[in-house]
């Protein structure tokens, strides 16, 4: 595994997730624990991306999601699923893109400074619902279709490469 990754930050977002994702692939290593890859990911993304204030994964169990890998601040711990714009996506299994989160109904709100995010849905080999990954941004409008293409391709290396309903939370 490569433990440089190096990311040139003059580069186009587009750019940047087409040498991101290869190195993403190489990074995820079913033979280590779901909750190192899961760490390591959100550690690629905050460093690749100065848009990002907040990365994380919500992880399903029963009806709710809970706070799992993230960097960024401390943040809410429990979201019941249908709830927020991460319970949103988990509940319809959809990427959602929010581009000022005031406008978003029941946005909850764990850092006053968030203004936009991106929240998908990640599945299990099974294509259950495991968790959502959930971005967010002080800057309004900093998530498109080029984020939701690429993310949903680090998702899907997720659901490929481990078997993610293994993983239970205590
Ligand atoms: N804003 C999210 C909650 C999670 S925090 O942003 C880290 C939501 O509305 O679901």
């Amino acid at each position: 595994m490569s433990e440089n990754i190096n990311i040139d930050q003059s580069l186009s977002d587009e750019k940047k997730y087409q040498l991101l994702i290869p190195q993403i692939e190489a990074l995820i290593d079913s033979d280590i624990p779901i909750i190192s890859n899961l760490s390591n990911i959100t550690a690629v993304l905050m460093d690749a991306f100065v848009k990002i204030s907040w990365v994380g994964f919500y992880i399903k169990k029963n009806d709710k999601l809970f706070l799992g890998s993230f960097q960024g601040k401390v943040a809410c711990t429990t979201i019941k699923i249908g709830n927020g714009v991460c319970g949103t996506s988990a509940a319809n299994m959809e990427t959602v893109i929010v581009k000022d989160v005031d406008s978003f109904p029941g946005h909850i709100a764990c850092d006053a400074g968030s203004k936009s995010e991106i929240v998908l849905p990640v599945l299990d080999e099974t294509n259950n619902l495991f968790a959502v990954l959930d971005i967010d941004s002080y800057d309004y409008s900093s998530f498109n279709e080029v984020d939701k293409n690429y993310l949903e391709q680090v998702c899907d290396l997720l659901s490929t490469k481990l078997k993610l309903s293994e993983f239970s939370l205590s």
